[in-house]
């Protein structure tokens, strides 16, 4: 099975679960994007490095695990650890993934300072320091200078000298003159500041076209976001991954093709991708969350549903994976579809989103005996939330769900 997708809506949209995990940046890897695409043409890149600079502009801080307050507070001071932290954690996400592990090295070093200066360990100087990552490191301090609430030629001066100023330290001067020209062009500040420019930016490297990717490569990236997503739920720590199993089991259950099983999977893998929009503060709260902090949490499955249906090739995905709150009579959330619009994927999902947070320990139920969950869940069923038929499949075989759980709950 193969899917046609076009590279920049698949980055564009995992960019945009990436912004939202950090807390309400405003587009901040888009702008540096774009800000490199402008640096690339006076630099006269070859595209195929063009292209690689702005699909790593577009993640470059995929490794960031803290609220976008604190990263751009260590951005601000140089040198230090957590700054490093993230450009590191980035590289090992990727390192391994074949789709991107040619990009990790140039994430790895996108705050190494020019003359060497800094904490990292790993890090490199001058022209070591692979030039796609230099012109992140320089467009990153460039997006992080505008203010949003104030006329873009009023401060755009501001911008140039303080880029001028570490011109040699942080940043390479051949770069830092290759931007001042760049910096003369107001279509470049409007640019940046014209809320409206995205859409334009991201036709004009859209031109390339589709590829084609296969089910493993699917499955590869969304390996990848769930192990993001996991990462901030520390209570549960694997949480996507148990649901991935548990849809995986009930769909080969159910007799689905091995291709469909893998779709199921991927669905799983993917259903919490919005939850990168709920803070770390309400997602790991020990206690009875507030009405407010609730309707934050509920936002989740809505997210996961516009990054993924944005994604031309991926509207089923989309669906299985986003409708896991969504109840047969109609009252979950966020879309409350009915039984009538609630494929089998989709109803799989939500069953191995229940059982599966049922099973793991969290701070704010009691563990439950497993012919409780099965008491539960069958009491769902009977009430018209979810799908019967694959509640008692999922309890049929009671010696390999025990299996399961055991995997699952990480007994
Ligand atoms: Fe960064
Ligand atoms: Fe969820
Ligand atoms: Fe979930």
């Amino acid at each position: 099975m193969f899917f046609v997708l076009n590279p920049v809506e698949l980055l564009q949209g995992f960019s945009a679960a990436l912004e939202l995990s950090l807390g309400g940046v405003q587009k901040h890897q888009w702008r540096v994007a774009l800000i490199a695409a402008y640096m690339a043409d006076e630099l006269a890149l070859d595209a195929e490095e063009k292209q690689d600079l702005i699909y790593t502009a577009l993640i470059h801080d995929i490794g960031t695990n803290v609220s976008w307050k604190e990263h751009l507070l260590s951005l601000h001071q140089q040198g230090n650890d957590r700054m490093y932290q993230h450009a590191e954690h980035g590289y090992q996400l990727l390192k391994e993934s074949r789709l991107f592990k040619r990009l990790a090295p140039y994430i790895r070093h996108h705050h190494d300072a020019w003359n060497g200066m800094g904490s990292n360990p790993v890090r490199l100087t001058g022209e070591a320091i692979p030039l796609i990552s230099r012109i992140i490191c320089l467009a990153d301090a460039i997006e992080i200078s505008v203010r949003d609430n104030e006329f873009i030629f009023t401060q755009y001066k501001q911008v140039v000298e303080y880029i001028q100023a570490h011109s040699g330290t942080i940043f390479d001067p051949q770069l830092v003159n290759i931007f001042e020209r760049v910096s003369r062009k107001e279509a470049f500040w409007l640019d940046i500041a014209n809320p409206f420019s995205f859409q334009n930016f991201f036709d004009s490297i859209s031109i390339y076209g589709k590829s084609q990717y296969s089910i493993e490569d699917i499955m590869e990236i969304a390996d990848i976001w769930a192990t993001i997503v996991d990462r901030n739920d520390p209570f549960t720590g694997k949480h996507s991954h148990r649901v991935a199993d548990v849809s995986e089991y009930v769909a080969r259950a159910k007799g689905f093709s091995e291709d469909e099983v893998i779709l199921l999977r991927i669905s799983g893998l993917l259903h919490d991708l919005g939850k990168l929009a709920v803070s770390n503060e309400i997602l790991t709260k020990p206690d009875k969350l507030t009405k407010s902090e609730f309707f934050i949490i509920k936002q989740h499955p809505y997210y996961t549903y516009q990054i993924l249906q944005a994604i031309e090739g991926l509207q089923i995905i989309a669906k299985w994976a986003a409708y896991h709150h969504e109840t047969l009579d109609g009252e979950g959330y966020p879309f409350h579809l009915g039984a009538r619009e609630l494929s089998l994927g989709s109803r799989i999902v939500a069953v191995a989103d229940i059982f599966t947070a049922l099973t793991e320990r969290r701070p704010y139920h009691a563990d439950f005996s497993w012919g409780e969950v099965r008491h539960i869940m069958t009491g769902m069923a009977e009430r018209g939330k979810i799908d019967k038929s694959l509640v008692e499949l999922l309890f049929v075989n009671e010696q390999e769900l025990n299996t399961l759980v055991k995997k699952t709950s990480g007994q």
